[in-house]
């Protein structure tokens, strides 16, 4: 059986009820441009609001994580993958989720309890020892010595919110004889499964604050689990990839072996390209947030499948994608629905992006003319403006005969590196649950322009996205035309109308076809649970499926102003907007 319906099948005979998975992009979280953990959709229910499915839960998440894209090509780093997850919400907490850990690695993966070693938080100034999760793995039979007591053992998305110390759980992935004690710095030791025990709240002070409810959240790394099921040392080996790889291979007409790490960037980039594109939230290649990141993706994979003389101009990456579609369409609905758009957003981009290399080429000429060395902001330039891989470089010049500097193109790459590795932990840091009291005005105003935008243009208008910071929200809707300033006026008027009139804001639980039915607005109807909680602005003037947070009246929100109004993607328009 597929380790995603073992796992879930498990914890539903443990009383739990399986959530679906969310979109990769964040519906309603600022902080973030895609789903890092299975628990970040779950960030509002951690905090204390009740889940309408209840407070055992289990999930399979789609989600990516792009920090780490430059380490893509080795065996095991990715930028998309899957993770399974069991919640505790104030439900059962260590005992019971070390315990059906272990018994589903034992007695369900099989996985012999001498190839076993886990670790345990070892306590830091404001927390103590985990003494209860060392007793319990002892008490299942863990030995001493394969119970490592770590201080970096501590989960928490971000900088401030829900967290714990955490146990993670390891196998030995080795043909080397297993040692009796464990060294967590030995790579031959594989983090497969994390369970967090979530009983603090973390403050901007960096103080922590036990919290009423203690929660569970834990972390199950599918490619990992199955390459070490499959009891491969290369993830690209395991029934996730062999199959892509070995299309790789085909269309290149080379062999995986010596052309590995090509082959793992190409699969693992389109595998995420297609995910995004897939999404709901129309996600298309752009220089800006999640557009950006699909367009690096993209282009990337395009740059190895040229080194492996691919002709990009086949259909080679349509061809991959189909592949990818259909290995996952069993499990999430939108790969089907959207099979064409990812085919048409690969083909578009790989068009563009074959433009860009002929004017790289061309700059290339330019800047090499009369030189017999390239130096390294040359080199970066290349790369960073025309997606000249530093490989690439090396080649032209040495059929020049001329010599590049190697060390100072690394050097500048790193400093863009930590760049923009600052900037995305910026975003992360932007306000995780978005429950100031300022966010939570900016989340009702949301809810006022969008209705706002369906009396202006009309009806079909609907949310496509939106993030909010403290210092402004910013609100993706559909629609074929840059508003005009008239229109961007009665926008405006219209939310300062309902701000005025002092309107209430409601709250109701119903169960999703009543909300659905009676109009309520949403942005993805097949993420949320069959009860939903539904907030109504006035009498009708807005009513959305949401997981808030609100203000109560609307005459908190002070006064509503339309900063800029810009194109977002095709068909989609971009709201930035402020209370002051
Ligand atoms: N949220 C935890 C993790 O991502 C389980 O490791």
């Amino acid at each position: 059986m597929n380790l995603k319906d073992l796992f879930i099948n498990f914890f539903v005979s443990k009383d739990h009820k399986q959530i679906p998975s969310s979109p990769v992009v964040p519906e309603n979280d600022p902080s973030v441009l895609f789903n890092t953990a299975g628990m970040q959709p779950l960030i509002p229910y951690l905090m204390g609001q009740p889940h309408p499915y209840g407070k055992r839960l289990c999930d399979y998440q789609k989600c990516i994580r792009t920090n780490d894209i430059d380490e893509v090509g080795d065996t095991y780093h990715h930028t998309f993958f899957e993770m399974l997850g069991n919640w505790s919400l104030g439900d059962y907490f260590k005992k019971e989720a070390i315990n059906w850990s272990y018994e589903f690695i034992t007695e369900h993966l099989n996985i012999p309890v001498e190839r076993l070693a886990v670790t345990v938080f070892s306590g830091n100034k404001f927390i103590p020892f985990d003494e209860e999760a060392y007793n319990v793995w002892k008490s299942l039979g863990i030995k001493e010595e394969r119970i490592a007591k770590l201080d970096d053992n501590f989960w928490i998305a971000g900088e401030t919110g829900p967290c714990g110390g955490d146990s993670e759980m390891f196998y030995w992935r080795s043909n080397d004889p297993v040692p009796e004690s464990f060294d967590p710095s030995d790579e031959r030791w594989v983090e497969f499964w994390n369970d967090v025990f979530m009983q603090y709240i973390k403050h901007e002070d960096g103080t922590v604050e036990e919290m009423p409810k203690k929660n569970v959240d834990t972390g199950l790394g599918v490619e990992r689990t199955v390459a070490i099921l499959e009891g491969v040392n290369d993830n690209y080996e395991s029934s996730i990839w062999k199959d892509v790889i070995a299309l790789i291979s085909d269309i290149a007409g080379l062999p995986y072996k010596g052309n590995e790490r090509s082959m793992r960037i190409i699969a693992d980039h389109l595998r995420t390209a297609v995910f995004i594109s897939a999404d709901p939230a129309g996600i298309k290649p752009s220089n800006t947030d999640q557009g950006y990141i699909l367009r690096r993706l993209i282009r990337r994979a395009i740059r190895h499948a040229k080194s492996l003389g691919i002709d990009i101009n086949s259909d080679w990456d349509s061809q991959i994608a189909k592949l990818i579609l259909s290995k996952y369409n069993k499990y999430y609905q939108e790969l089907v629905t959207n099979e064409n758009t990812v085919i048409e957003v690969l083909a578009t981009e790989k068009n563009k992006f074959n433009r860009t290399l002929e004017k790289g080429l061309k700059e290339f000429k330019k800047v090499t003319e009369g030189k017999d060395n390239i130096d390294g902001t040359t080199a970066f330039h290349l790369f960073d403006t025309y997606g000249f891989p530093l490989e690439l470089t090396i080649e032209l010049a040495n059929e020049m005969g001329l010599s590049v500097d190697v060390e100072g193109y690394k050097e500048k790459f790193k400093a863009h590196q930590e760049l923009s590795r600052a900037g995305s932990q910026e975003k992360f840091k932007g306000g995780l649950a978005g429950n100031s009291e300022i966010e939570t005005k900016y989340h009702t105003a949301t809810h006022l322009l969008n209705a706002a935008l369906k009396l202006v243009i009309g009806p079909e208008v609907h949310q496509r996205g939106s993030n909010i910071t403290v210092e402004r929200m910013r609100f993706d809707f559909n629609c074929d035309h840059k508003l005009t300033d008239e229109e961007k006026a009665k926008a405006e008027r219209y939310v300062n109308e309902w701000i005025q009139a002092g309107l209430d804001v409601s709250v109701e639980e119903m169960n999703k076809e009543m909300a659905v039915a009676s109009g309520a607005e949403c942005m993805f109807i097949e993420k949320y649970p069959d009860k939903v909680t539904v907030y109504t602005i006035g009498d009708n003037i807005s009513k959305e499926l949401c997981g808030g947070p609100h203000v109560k009246n609307t005459s908190e929100l002070g006064h509503f102003k339309i900063i800029k109004e810009e194109a977002s993607s095709a068909g989609v328009r971009r709201i930035k907007a402020i209370l002051d």
